[in-house]
């Protein structure tokens, strides 16, 4: 299947823009619309199933024609079609195949190319002139704490060790003109940083946020990389082509030469210098994230191209409705447990998928079992991996029969393959988890007390269970026949099909 995948580099959201339009998933909205709420209500109607378009808002109430910005991009990667086109394959690719291909873009890379300068030094803001206000950031639900700036940019920091930079997608919120907290939690890896630059004695992190540019760097931002591998250099090997990346005016961190806006600046890891951030509506579908003092980016420099256009999203996947990150999760995070699995030593893992919906917080694996206690290996991997951290909080195993992308296929086997009287159902407790979870308790979501979440985690085996004995009168098998009939039967009834006046068999 990857044979057929011809990496493309768009060079920047413009770029992006023009092959979303040619292959017509781009509306561009040219009535005025309001920041305030109403651009993010039309988004969440708009993003249906992973079938809704991308959508260039170029009309945004107050920030007319000579703002300094006043288009907003979303929706980019709700679709499958388009995960497929960013990854240079035919739109109709299954996402099963997506999948196998993450497996490989995560652990590959082209490593980044510094150059001298770029598109997005065309505007330099310093200092006192800084004022985020001068940008259409939305008020994308009624019920977020304020306006989020920060929803898909790549967010830029370094490991003060190793040099190795860091890109991940978090949120922040525009708490005053020069002013973002964000939420950070110890166990991502924007946290393992915060906790490195603490250990040194530091009070302040140098951060940096990309917003605008190719897809892949989005995509892969809010993809669980390993740590100690650089984003930069995976967003490389999915475009075939390293990344141009400029160094940025106030802190000694590199950014896409060619993104929309850089947002500079340090964030204030001293608890003393917190604000207030939160809440927003979140990945789970809720409203999450509690109103409290969180770290802060103290903007020192903001730079844009000219006319730049704010890359944004809304979070929360509902049923029939999935968010850019459930969209892309269900890839990424299905693609990192596998090769967690495979990392791991686990034998016989044929397929794993994470549903849109929940994003992976519900993961499916399906195995080819050869020995007793396989299903149990799969859990203890995958939840001993930091990649479980926000995910893989129900793991439902299925035997190689089942098709883990038809929800029927796997309700059934749950039916009838689970028996929790035989430990089918394992409870690993009091674990690391999403601090977003309604399902937690209040208490167990403060992060900042915790530095984490706290998830009790399930493993559902429904593969059959190997431990039974092997039955004599089933010749060995330790389950009966399905009632699906013998193929020679299914056969001979095949060959009267029109005899008998029916349509073509569905199955067999
Ligand atoms: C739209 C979007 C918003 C996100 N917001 C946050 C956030 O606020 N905090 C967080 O820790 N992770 C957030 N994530 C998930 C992280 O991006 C994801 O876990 C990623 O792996 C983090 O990068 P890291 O692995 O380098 O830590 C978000 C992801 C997406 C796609």
């Amino acid at each position: 299947m990857s044979s057929e995948r011809k990496p493309a580099a768009f060079g920047d959201l413009r770029g992006w823009l023009k092959a979303l339009d040619s292959a017509g998933e781009l509306r561009r909205i040219d009535a005025e619309v309001d920041w305030n709420i109403e651009l993010g209500t039309i988004a969440r109607l708009a993003q249906g199933a992973a079938d809704g378009p991308a959508l260039l808002f170029n009309n945004i109430r107050d920030y007319g024609a000579n703002s300094r910005c006043r288009q907003v991009f979303t929706g980019g990667l709700a679709s499958y079609r388009r995960l497929a086109l960013l990854l240079g394959l035919p739109p109709d690719t299954h996402p099963r195949e997506l999948v196998k291909l993450g497996r490989t873009v995560l652990s590959t890379g082209i490593p980044p190319k510094i150059v001298k300068t770029g598109p997005v030094k065309e505007n330099i803001v310093k200092g006192d002139e800084v004022d985020l206000y001068e940008f259409p950031v939305p008020q994308w639900n009624r019920i977020d704490g304020g306006r989020y700036i920060l929803t898909y940019g790549g967010v830029v920091t370094k490991d003060p060790d190793t040099g190795v930079m860091n890109v991940g997608v978090y949120r922040g919120m525009v708490a005053s003109k020069n002013q973002i907290p964000i939420l950070m939690w110890r166990a991502q890896h924007v946290g393992h940083h915060v906790t490195a630059w603490q250990q040194k004695g530091h009070k302040e992190m140098p951060i940096a946020v990309a917003i605008g540019w190719e897809p892949s760097l989005d995509f892969v931002g809010g993809s669980p990389v390993p740590k100690g591998v650089c984003e930069y250099d995976v967003v490389g090997a999915i475009r075939g082509a390293p990344v141009d990346l400029v160094k940025c005016e106030t802190v000694d961190l590199h950014v896409p030469a060619s993104a929309e806006i850089v947002i500079e600046g340090y964030l204030g890891i001293d608890p003393e210098s917190y604000t207030m951030e939160g809440p927003f509506a979140e990945f789970t579908g809720y409203v999450a994230g509690d109103r409290s003092p969180k770290p802060t980016i103290n903007v020192t420099c903001i730079t844009h191209r000219t006319d730049p256009i704010l890359r944004g999203t809304i979070e929360g996947s509902m049923p029939g409705s999935f968010s850019e990150n459930g969209v892309c999760s269900s890839i990424m995070r299905a693609a990192t447990a596998w090769n967690v699995l495979d990392r791991a030593g686990v034998p016989g893992v044929t397929d794993v998928w994470c549903p849109p919906v929940q994003a992976g917080v519900n993961t499916l694996v399906q195995i080819k079992q050869s020995y007793r206690g396989q299903a149990k290996q799969v859990a203890n991997a995958l939840w001993g991996s930091s990649a479980a951290h926000v995910r893989y909080k129900h793991v439902t195993v299925v035997d190689d029969d089942i098709d883990i992308h038809d929800y029927a296929a796997v309700d059934w086997a749950i039916a009838y393959r689970v028996n929790a009287g035989e430990d089918d159902i394992v409870i690993m407790p009091g674990t690391f988890g999403a601090g977003l979870d309604p399902s937690t308790r209040r208490r167990d979501r403060n992060v900042t007390q915790f530095g984490t979440g706290k998830w009790n985690r399930v493993l559902i085996d429904a593969t059959i269970n190997l431990d039974y004995d092997p039955d004599p009168d089933l010749g060995g098998a330790r389950f009966p026949p399905t009632v699906w009939p013998a193929k020679d039967d299914l056969d001979a009834v095949k060959a009267r099909w029109s005899e008998l006046g029916l349509d073509k068999p569905k199955r067999g």
